[in-house]
């Protein structure tokens, strides 16, 4: 099964950039920019990875980022994604950047989107990866200052398909940045936004999400099962789970498998993702392998997850049918 799924055609739509910094590549980018980790080794920086829940995670997640400072960091960082995911057959990824993480720190909006923006062009022509930027805003900021990033982002508005939103979720619920969300509408985003699992409030996040926001994605959103009334919303609407097997296994107490098994019997649209894969050891592709090897998965249902990423992609329709039917060629083949 490992083999069917490295040759399956992938779609990646649960990618935070700066989740993707590796270890070798902080060394290099301190180094570049003088600053002095406080790591001996890319073995002491693993082993400080320890987390058992959202917060723990975020506040080793955003110390990493430290060393991101120039353009060319930037694109480095996502052209190592990118190498790394077109080398598991991913045909297709939409990353979440946090512009916030980095303006809130004195690095401008535009050094970011510029990095990021060129590394998408060059992994386009050489390697055949396509891209699209999701802008996500942090939800522990004031949404005020969410406003304030959304404005900033006007000017590259081509260059960034929807607006997300990430961070602490623990008293930061989506109403919090209705206007926000208003106004991204206004402008032409396409709108999700994460919904952890297991937080306090999760369905009533949930529920805010699609009856209040009108979002038209989910990320994670798996305490939706709790709720028949969520259940028919996700699936009368067609709206779309990006779910983080792994990542679940870090910040909950399982890759809660069974409930990924109860989304595809129901017929909703759940896919299969890698969220920060350079602090949950794991790409898209182990993250299959995973899923895969804790459900016992038939081809017919790896298939069934990457029919559900593309579709729920924010592509046109004729670039999502161009990959169904590569898809569909490796599932016939
Ligand atoms: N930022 C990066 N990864 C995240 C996650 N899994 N949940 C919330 N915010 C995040
Ligand atoms: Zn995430």
């Amino acid at each position: 099964m490992t083999d069917f799924i490295e040759g399956l055609p992938k779609c990646e739509l649960h990618l935070h950039i700066e989740g993707t910094l590796e270890p070798e590549l902080k060394f290099e980018l301190a180094g570049r920019n003088g600053i002095d980790l406080p790591y001996a080794s890319v073995e002491e920086i693993r082993a400080a990875y320890s987390f058992d829940d959202l917060p723990s995670f975020l506040k080793i997640y955003y110390e990493g980022m430290d060393v991101l400072r120039t353009e060319p960091d930037f694109y480095d960082l996502a052209m190592a994604y990118l190498r790394k995911a077109a080398s598991q057959n991913v045909r297709y990824a939409e990353i979440f950047f946090d512009p916030q993480a980095h303006t809130s720190r004195g690095v401008p909006f535009d050094i970011v989107i510029r990095g990021l923006r060129r590394a998408l062009i060059d992994a386009e022509s050489r390697l055949g990866i396509r891209a699209q930027l999701i802008m996500c805003f942090l939800r522990d900021f004031q949404a005020e200052y969410a406003m304030a990033t959304l404005l900033e982002s006007l000017p590259y508005r081509e260059w960034i398909v929807g607006v997300g939103l990430d961070s602490d979720e623990k008293g930061n619920p989506p109403v919090k940045f209705k206007a926000v969300y208003e106004r991204a509408r206004q402008e032409g985003y396409l709108l999700t936004m994460h919904c952890d699992v297991d937080q306090e409030n999760s369905t009533e996040h949930i529920r805010q999400a699609i009856e209040e926001i009108g979002v038209n994605r989910v990320d994670h959103g798996v305490n939706a099962l709790e709720d028949p009334s969520l259940v028919e919303a996700i699936r009368e609407r067609g709206l779309g789970l990006t779910v983080c097997p792994i990542s679940n296994g870090y910040v909950t107490d399982s890759m809660k498998a069974d409930a990924i098994r109860r989304m595809l019997d129901l017929g909703l649209r759940v896919t299969v993702n890698s969220d920060d894969p350079a602090y949950f050891a794991g790409y898209v592709q182990e993250n299959l392998v995973a899923l895969a090897d804790a459900l016992d998965l038939s081809r017919e249902d790896l298939v069934q997850l990457e029919r559900n990423a593309f579709e729920i992609t924010w592509l046109p329709r004729h670039l999502k049918d161009a990959y169904l039917a590569e898809l569909d060629a490796y599932a016939a083949g």
